[in-house]
């Protein structure tokens, strides 16, 4: 499998003080975006996932971490959770009280990650939880529809944070983007699968989504009950 360095989101920033920037810096950085892109258009095209950017912590930025906190605001007390690309576990400590909290990850970042390529063949069956996040994960996987099928029998609420297209036009693959939904269309994706959206909010140029299914999922029997903190 092909590794890549790693790119933080910020390397293609394309504001104004680039112009400033002597030519061959500029011409450094176009060559890295190129670079990056290539790549990610390969990993999408083959369905690989980019286990060489995400192992270990040097690229999960503190600066996500508001993000998580949003989020954890909108979990109730006393609901089971599993986290995809649970990253730093953030949200763990966001909880409410009550919640038990379950990490699911490429890689294992401990506290019992479940461990799973959401860009694999086939995706394992995940333990009902009453709410599955996805903060910053979407825009990694190869296919989403596919994603929200699968969990759609075991989980009532999703909460998941997008870069959608209208505000999230360049750069996507440079930045490891593998999808390029508009906001109607990620939200189509969801519907065709029970859910509802109950409500949008924006974080920076993303936006954070509350689905529930219409329909009542039988409670979560296999869903752990311990404490997150
Ligand atoms: C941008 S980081 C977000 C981390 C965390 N949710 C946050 O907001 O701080 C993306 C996370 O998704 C995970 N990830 C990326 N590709 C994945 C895949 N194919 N399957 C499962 N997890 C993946 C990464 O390991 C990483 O933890």
């Amino acid at each position: 499998m092909t590794t890549i360095t790693p790119c933080p989101v910020e390397a293609f920033d394309a504001s104004p003080k680039d112009d400033l920037l002597p030519f061959s810096a500029r011409l450094a950085d176009k060559g890295r975006e190129w670079y990056h892109a290539f790549h990610t258009s390969l990993r999408k095209a083959t369905g690989w996932s980019d286990y060489g950017r995400w192992s270990g912590e040097a690229n999960l930025a503190r600066s996500w971490d508001a993000r998580t906190r949003q989020i954890g605001a909108l979990i109730r007390p006393k609901t089971t959770v599993i986290e995809f690309g649970a990253g730093r576990l953030v949200l763990k400590t966001q909880l409410p009280e009550g919640c038990a909290y379950t990490p699911c990850d490429l890689v294992d970042r401990g506290c019992g990650t479940i461990v799973c390529d959401l860009n694999a063949r086939v995706l394992p069956r995940f333990p009902a939880h009453d709410v599955a996040v996805f903060s910053g994960v979407l825009e990694y996987v190869n296919d989403v529809p596919r994603l929200v099928a699968h969990l759609a029998g075991t989980v009532q609420t999703i909460i998941a944070s997008y870069a959608v297209k209208e505000s999230n036009r360049r750069y996507r693959r440079s930045y490891g983007w593998v999808n390029d939904y508009t906001s109607a269309e990620l939200v189509d994706v969801f519907e065709r699968e029970g859910y509802r959206r109950e409500r949008d909010e924006t974080w920076e140029s993303q936006v954070i989504y509350e689905f529930t299914k219409i329909r009542r999922i039988r409670a979560a029997k296999d869903a752990p009950r311990q404490s997150a903190t």
